[in-house]
């Protein structure tokens, strides 16, 4: 099985370093091929087209739905996984004085989401601390100490953003006992089997990370309980539609391309041996991570189940520790070094948060590591 580096696959700048998947993709270009055909067949008649789009949809939700081995009868396709978790949201009872709970780990805009619904409820927010190097016993057990008759919603990274850690969501749903769990699994699909199957209430995730798939594509898994209160964020035709997928399909008038292409992008993955790739590439993370740290002078963070092809560095930065100091830290490493990263923070650390994925090779991590203490 050849497993080489397929960066021929993308049309990505191979003057640039892209160690950044995990924040925007990148599309391959057998999928952005498809895109082009299907706008073209649009624009070539708009009427005839909007009256393929629903047989359509129904397909391309078919394999996205078997992609993630979930019932397609409670997977509704989303625009992303931050609308996703505003569905969910918007469909559990929160009550006046109740608590919806997240983790120090939460996404920000996913925070947000929740301090809204809070806000407009009279609800509370409360943020568990879990630490960075925490095993899944000390997760479960940091979360449970804030579970009570008042909370009304645990929201949870599978796979957090910050710190590329995969949390226990089965132990979490178990530890939950019937409190409802909105998983936001963004980075789940196509870094973890089955990822909506742990039993939680809803589970979102984006098909426009790691499946490379059109940006736009997201999924939403609801478990059966929940399938008639959960209504998708834009009210439009398919509004009385009892059926859980078709209700979200149909949001007015809009660019459906992106969901119908997705699968595509699944079958390069399968094209790619992703199944054997996957572990490979978490190999070729590990090393990169550790090119890196050496040029750095720094350790690697030992997170107990890192996620597949993500790793943190931690870096030196001696700037003022500022959301502003950073981007236009990451704005210098893409002007000057040519090297597209992310930096994140966690517990007053910073970290350079790498990614790996096919088209990526050994050479880029040294290519980092040899220009990244330049600007330190
Ligand atoms: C953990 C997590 N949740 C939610 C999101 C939001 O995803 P989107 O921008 O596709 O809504 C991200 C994006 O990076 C993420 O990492």
């Amino acid at each position: 099985m050849d497993l080489s580096p397929r960066p021929d696959l993308w049309s990505l700048d191979p003057d640039v370093l892209h160690l950044n998947h995990g924040s925007y993709g990148a599309v391959p270009r057998r999928t952005q091929e498809l895109l082009a055909r299907l706008r073209t067949e649009t624009e070539a008649n708009p009427m005839l087209w909007f009256r393929s789009v629903a047989d359509r949809l129904t397909a391309s939700r078919l394999e996205l739905a078997r992609f993630l081995g979930t019932d397609p009868a409670g997977f509704a396709l989303v625009p992303n996984a931050s609308a996703g978790v505003t569905a969910a949201l918007g469909a559990i009872p929160i009550g006046p004085g109740s608590r919806i709970v997240l983790t120090d780990h939460t996404y920000g805009a996913v925070r947000y989401a929740a301090e809204r619904f809070a806000r407009a409820h009279q609800a509370e927010v409360v943020v568990v601390d879990v630490p960075l190097e925490a095993d899944d016993d000390s997760v479960v057990a940091a979360v449970r100490a804030e579970l009570d008759e008042r909370t009304a919603a645990l929201v949870v990274d599978q796979i957090s953003s910050a710190t590329a850690m995969v949390f226990p969501i089965r132990r979490l749903v178990e530890a939950c006992d019937g409190i409802p769990v909105i998983v936001d699994g963004a980075h789940a699909p196509a870094l973890l089997d089955n990822p909506a199957e742990d039993g939680a209430d809803f589970w979102t995730g984006n098909f426009h990370k790691w499946p490379a798939a059109p940006r736009g594509t997201a999924g939403l898994v609801v478990a059966e309980k929940w399938r008639e209160a959960t209504l998708p964020l834009i009210v439009s035709w398919s509004e009385y539609d009892e059926r859980l997928p078709e209700r979200f399909d149909m949001q007015g008038t809009f660019d459906y391309t992106p969901w119908i292409a997705a699968p595509e992008s699944l079958r390069v993955l399968a094209d790619l041996d992703w199944p054997v790739r996957r572990p490979q590439l978490s190999s070729l993370i590990d090393e990169g991570a550790q090119v890196l740290a050496k040029a750095l002078g720094t350790d690697l963070p030992d997170i107990v189940h890192p996620a597949a092809t993500i790793r943190l560095v931690e870096i030196p930065f001696s700037a003022q520790r500022s959301s502003e100091a950073g981007e236009s830290f990451k704005i210098r490493v893409s002007r000057e070094l040519k090297a597209e990263i992310t930096l994140t923070g966690f517990d007053e650390r910073i970290f350079v948060r790498l990614s790996a994925h096919a088209y990526n090779s050994l050479r880029d991590y040294e290519l980092l590591a040899s220009r990244l203490p330049t600007l330190l």
